[in-house]
């Protein structure tokens, strides 16, 4: 029987915002409360611990946490809750940037934690359920890796598997390496045994995660590379292999010829261009060029004609003129993603480009984002056209969100696929299982189509119709 702690029985709930390194981190702190007898729960209002997992990477994530957070004053205790006050957390890129400053401007914060040190989060709530008062704990460097807490993951059959944490790029634009730190690798043994780990546990999909995974094993003896680790990967049987995120000045050929050689990475790769303009990659501390980005691509291609690319843009950077701008809607253009992340840029203080001049206006911005959505948009339906009629391994996710009578999952380009959900089996028979469907529409951001087979194992589905 498990030991009685503090925690015992406790409602807990997390809010994370931001990228995958926050939602890893989340699993981790939830695996961690679980373990000390908490129990989740789906909504703040029924939560007696809330965990704010936060982003800074635009103003505008920023902004909304401090409204949550203060929001939270006049939600009310939920019934039978064994505390006189809810206790609240924030951790993440916000709580590691601002740290006691937090406090100062909310002061019904409980809790405060940085991007180094998640593990610190059951003592620092004991000390605030124990003591009150504000419990603030932020570290300059990590002490471990991440990946040694526990972790209760979202879905069991998908990890994510920290391979580095932090970033050395200084991309003039970005905060996150003052937020996340310096880029420090994990063992490749360590990796290997994680992954080995899920694989038995019967986990189908690994993402490997860094904010660039392609400067991997820099900084460790021997300088591993990362296509050593896909290739460690790719041994030990898992499913689907995919990592994020890739800078393009890193991705080497050796990477690029993975795509066309190993059974599990799939066919789709996310390498963030932000412009398509040689001045602002510059300004931007990027470090390559448009040429060399679309020769990354003619490469891609070659190896795997099929790749499902995607891509981060930033419209708006500090001086970027009409000319750069026809420059990115042209490189988009001629790319043809799948999806495009478009951002506006956002000043972040502290950070190089937060003090070069702006002349443009908001409008101009503004206008030249629209017109690149519109593109993106037409783009990626194209892209999907080419699946028209193919059959596709789903991975199940379980029921789509607009209708309950339809599976929802992803296929091995990672496009989102609906289908109705075969007689007789519910989507959550069907959750972590891989079925073929055939496509038989093509939407912007989504396939539909009719299951034809399964689900099934991978290793019945040798010779898939689309190659993967
Ligand atoms: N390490 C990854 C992701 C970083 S953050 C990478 O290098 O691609 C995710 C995306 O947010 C970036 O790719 C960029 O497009 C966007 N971003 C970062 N800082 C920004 C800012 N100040 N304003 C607008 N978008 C920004
Ligand atoms: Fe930010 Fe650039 Fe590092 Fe990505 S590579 S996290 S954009 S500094
Ligand atoms: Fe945001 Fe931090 Fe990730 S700033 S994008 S959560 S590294």
């Amino acid at each position: 029987m498990r030991t009685h702690t503090p925690f015992t029985n406790l409602a807990f709930c997390i809010r994370t915002f931001g990228c995958q390194m926050n939602k890893h981190d989340s699993e981790r702190i939830a695996g961690m409360l679980e373990g000390l007898g908490a129990l989740p729960v789906e909504t703040i209002e029924d939560a007696d611990v809330v965990v704010f997992m936060t982003c800074c990477v635009r103003e505008a994530a920023d902004t909304r946490l401090y409204g949550q957070v203060a929001s939270l004053k006049n939600t009310p205790l939920r019934p039978g809750t064994p505390l006189s006050k809810r206790i609240v957390a924030v951790g993440g890129c916000i709580g590691q940037r601002d740290g006691e400053r937090l406090v100062d401007e909310l002061p019904h914060l409980d809790v405060v934690f940085g991007t180094h040190n998640p593990g610190s989060l059951p003592h620092l709530l004991e000390a605030a359920l124990d003591e009150g008062g504000h419990q603030v704990e932020v570290l300059d460097a990590a002490s471990s890796f991440p990946t040694e807490l526990p972790t209760a993951r979202e879905h069991a059959w998908a990890a994510w598997l920290p391979i580095t944490v932090g970033c050395n790029n200084f991309c003039s634009y970005c905060i996150v390496p003052y937020v996340r730190g310096r880029e420090k690798s994990r063992p490749l043994e360590d990796i290997v045994a994680e992954a080995e780990g899920y694989v038995a546990s019967g986990v189908k999909e690994i993402t490997l995660l860094g904010q660039n995974v392609n400067s991997y094993g820099r900084d460790l003896y021997g300088s591993p590379r990362f296509a050593a680790v896909l290739d460690a990967l790719d041994s030990t049987g898992i499913e689907r292999l995919r990592f994020a995120t890739s800078h393009p000045k890193d991705l080497t050929d050796e990477v690029i010829g993975r795509f066309g050689t190993l059974r599990s990475l799939m066919p789709a790769l996310h390498l963030p261009v932000q412009s398509g303009s040689d001045a602002v990659l510059a300004a931007m501390n990027r470090r390559y060029t448009r040429a060399h980005y679309l020769e990354l691509v003619r490469k891609l291609r070659e190896t795997l004609p099929g790749i499902a690319l995607s891509t981060d843009v930033i419209v708006g950077f500090p001086g970027e003129t009409a000319k750069d701008f026809e420059d990115t809607y042209r490189l988009v253009d001629e790319v043809g993603y799948h999806q495009v992340f478009t951002f506006i840029y956002s000043k972040r203080e502290g950070t190089p480009a937060a003090s070069i001049d702006d002349p443009t206006p908001h409008e101009v911005v503004q206008e030249r984002f629209d017109r690149l959505v519109d593109l993106v948009q037409e783009r990626a339906y194209e892209a999907n056209q080419a699946d028209l009629g193919a059959t596709v391994d789903v991975l199940v996710e379980g029921a789509s969100k607009r209708d309950a009578g339809l599976l929802a999952g992803k296929s091995p380009k990672n496009q989102t696929v609906h289908a109705p959900l075969p007689d007789g089996l519910s989507a959550d028979d069907l959750a972590g299982t891989t079925v073929r469907v055939r496509v038989d529409e093509a939407k912007t951001w989504y396939l539909a189509g009719t299951v034809v087979e399964g689900p099934c194992d991978a290793d019945d589905r040798s010779g898939a119709a689309d190659g993967r």
